[in-house]
């Protein structure tokens, strides 16, 4: 297959005119649980925003977007796809560098990009990319008429909510802007110290929060404290190890917060959980399909399992009847046995193992793209 060059191909800001076209290039993105058909719209209105496509023959044939974070600093690119009849040809090079070159000329304070991807990106990727960081994603999937039953079993699995595990608490965002500044310290639960809301890596500045505002992102939180665990046998013990020893960079912490001993209950000391929930929407797979994307941020696997469970209950309470969900929790890779221990039995949808945090430095450029974008 030829490389495609510049010329044969227009790249435009993309109108709601284009959304047939978008939708048509996306057919099986992300095994039907794109978000992009439900999101273009709002998108499209979002002044962060700018949204490009590539045309040729006046035909969609690629997408990408960015969207400027952090109080105006970083630019997360989002959304980029291919015809699946033009992939492998170059196209997305393309694309991006137009989108990269009209950011830096219409956004010079941006000195950062970011996006995520799932497992094993192109190796040309990781030349211009530096790896932030990587969680472990696992995803299931819930038919309505299931529902019941599954809260029952999963709740079954849950360690009591009494005295030894506070309930955790969804916030109101007065709570949510001031929730750094409290016992909840962003270096023990964020590493990197950033978020990331549904596969958007993010810092916790005012203006981001403000933004999961608009996107009515439910915030659940467990404040930092200290219980007695009972240690019943190998498996809580190991539970409890690996969700205490491990830092935000992934090593093991000389600090120690738990003491264990073998014959009794032991003190351990939780630094706080959160968890961000995104609204539930519908997606491609089919009618009355939706998808839950649940973040989870913090190392304790008990508190992991808790969060899962308000989240999904709170989530579904907005499910038409007859619905099901696709639901993707993005938990730090310690907790990924034990998240897929908890969740077993019900129907896993595999669409991604990880999801990769990539970023790059750059810098402004003072000329045009080369292909002009007519908006
Ligand atoms: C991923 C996808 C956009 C690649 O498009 P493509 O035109 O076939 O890409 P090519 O293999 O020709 O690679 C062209 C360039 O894009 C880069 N690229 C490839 N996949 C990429 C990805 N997922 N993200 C960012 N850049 C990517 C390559 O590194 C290459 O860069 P270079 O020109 O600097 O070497 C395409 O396969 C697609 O649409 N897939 C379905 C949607 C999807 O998975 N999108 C990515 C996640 S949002």
């Amino acid at each position: 297959m030829t490389t495609l060059s510049t010329p044969e191909m227009q790249i435009l800001q993309a109108t709601a005119g284009d959304y047939e076209g978008v939708i048509a290039i996306s057919e099986g993105v992300f095994m039907g649980i794109d978000y992009l058909p439900f999101r273009y719209h709002a998108w499209l209105k979002d002044p962060q925003r700018r949204m490009f496509v590539a045309k040729l023959e006046e035909k969609v044939v690629a997408f990408d977007s960015f969207l400027v974070v952090d109080g105006g600093v970083t630019a997360v690119l989002q959304g980029l796809r291919v015809a699946p009849w033009l992939r492998g040809r170059g196209v997305a090079g393309i694309i991006q560098k137009f989108t990269l070159d009209t950011l830096r000329l219409d956004h010079p304070d941006v000195t950062k990009i970011r996006l995520t991807r799932t497992e094993d990106p192109p190796p040309t990727m990781l030349n211009k990319y530096r790896l932030l960081h990587s969680k472990a994603v696992v995803s299931i999937y819930l038919l309505a008429d299931e529902l019941e039953e599954t809260f029952m079993v999963l709740e079954s699995r849950l360690p009591s909510t009494s005295q030894d595990f506070p309930p955790p608490v969804f916030l109101d965002y007065s709570e949510v802007r001031s929730l750094f500044s409290g016992p909840l310290k962003e270096e023990d639960i964020l590493p990197g110290r950033f978020l990331i809301q549904s596969w958007l890596p993010i810092t916790t500045c005012k203006a981001n929060l403000d933004l999961t505002q608009r996107w009515r992102v439910q915030w659940l939180c467990t404040y930092p404290f200290s219980a007695t665990r009972k240690i019943d046998g190998l498996n809580e013990l190991s539970e409890v190890l690996a969700s205490s020893d491990i830092t935000n960079d992934g090593s093991t912490s000389k600090e120690d917060d738990i003491s264990v001993s073998s014959t009794g209950p032991s003190i351990t000391a939780v630094k706080g959980f959160l968890s961000l929930g995104t609204p539930m929407f519908p997606v491609p797979l089919g009618d009355g399909k939706n998808r839950l994307d649940i973040d989870l941020f913090g190392t304790d696997l008990s508190c992991a399992k808790i969060h899962v469970v308000f989240q999904l209950k709170e989530a579904v309470k907005a499910l038409p009847t007859g619905g099901s969900v696709v639901c993707s929790v993005f938990a730090e890779e310690i907790l990924r046995d034990g998240l897929t221990g908890f969740l077993d039995g019900i129907t896993l949808f595999s669409r991604c193992r990880e999801q990769l945090v990539l970023e790059m430095d750059i810098k402004p450029v003072k000329t045009p793209p080369s292909t002009q974008c007519h908006s």
